[in-house]
């Protein structure tokens, strides 16, 4: 199903939102010994319901899924899953996305999402060796004060998180409502990144590079309508963290046929790829590097090249990057 140098690939994924990986037989799972209903009779019903004409669909469904979560334990559960997914596409390092704001706002304690998910990164790195890192998203539907309240909720585990990000609803919630926020998060040692023009357009884009001073650009897709934007995000190395199978599901392009990934990679951009909410878009990494595959007709040098990549604009130190992407060429 896979081609064997796809399957084979050593692969960094740098843009999977965690409550994303939540596969309907997990959540039946864990609503049951929490005992919350689920508006569904059955996991079929409910992966009946995944079909979705644009972000905001698809968000309504990831929010009423995440209700779910209570405990430590399915915290842990939840990412677990995900790990055993990543070890058989073999993905050997993974920067996580988690959304502190669908938890705590139902009075979920910050900690217990915390330490559920950190515990799971801790026996992924002993169990499978893949390596992580924990990044916090901002949800950016809710008002720039509860994001601060989110950055001084997580003071106390500095250490476990690398980056903030910033996710959501994007059209009518731009980057610049979240410029201080992201600031004070800069000031206090954390990295940044942010959701822009996934759906929203090129201009949220310049603003997430401008105001947020972000690291990567998450989707950044719609960046091909400014030619100029273009060419900074080339001359400035500036990594997109593309999610071809997503981008699909929510419309954001009609065919995968459509899709402007291998154009990006060819005007020199450092385009990667990714899954974003696998469990919701029929898919993880081996599957959107496979949509890709067959819709471009990619080759292996660009297959290779892309992989590469992802380690390249990974939070890795230099010389694992190094070592992952001479792995990579050897193949
Ligand atoms: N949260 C989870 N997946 C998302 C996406 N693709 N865009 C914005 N916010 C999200
Ligand atoms: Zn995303």
């Amino acid at each position: 199903m896979h081609s064997p140098l796809i399957a084979a690939l050593p692969k960094a994924e740098l843009h999977v939102h965690i409550e994303g990986t939540f596969e309907p037989e997990l959540m039946f799972e864990i609503a049951q010994r929490n005992q919350i209903s689920l508006p569904y009779d059955s996991v079929e019903a409910l992966r009946q319901a995944y079909n979705f004409q644009n972000l905001q669909s698809f968000l309504d469904l990831y929010y009423a899924g995440a209700q779910v979560l209570i405990h430590e334990q399915d915290f842990y559960d939840l990412a677990w899953a995900y790990f055993e997914k990543c070890h058989a596409d073999h993905v050997v390092h993974t920067e996580i996305f988690f959304d502190p704001q669908t938890h705590t706002d139902r009075g979920v304690a910050f900690a217990t999402v915390l330490h559920g998910l950190k515990r799971a990164c801790q026996d992924a790195k002993a169990h499978f060796g893949i390596s992580s890192h924990l990044i916090m998203c901002f949800l950016r539907h809710l008002s720039e004060q509860d994001a601060f309240n989110t950055l001084a909720q997580a003071a106390a585990f500095k250490d476990d998180i690398i980056a903030v990000g910033l996710d959501s609803s994007e059209v009518g919630h731009p980057p610049e409502k979240f410029a201080r926020v992201f600031a004070a998060a800069a000031e206090q040692g954390y990295l940044c990144v942010a959701h822009a023009g996934e759906e929203g357009p090129a201009t949220y884009i310049w603003q997430a590079l401008e105001l947020l001073k972000v690291h990567r650009i998450d989707h950044g897709v719609r960046c091909d309508e400014d030619a100029e934007l273009m060419r900074y995000l080339a001359e400035k190395n500036m990594p997109l963290t593309v999610c071809p199978l997503s981008n699909l599901k929510l419309c954001v392009v009609d065919d995968m046929r459509d899709h402007n990934i291998k154009k990006l990679l060819h005007e020199g951009l450092c385009v990667t790829v990714n899954s974003d909410d696998p469990s919701y878009f029929g898919g993880y990494m081996n599957d959107n590097y496979q949509a890709i595959h067959d819709a471009l007709a990619l080759s292996d040098d660009e297959l290779k090249q892309l992989a590469c990549n992802a380690f390249q604009a990974s939070f890795l130190a230099e010389t694992e990057k190094q070592a992952w992407c001479e792995q990579i060429k050897a193949l």
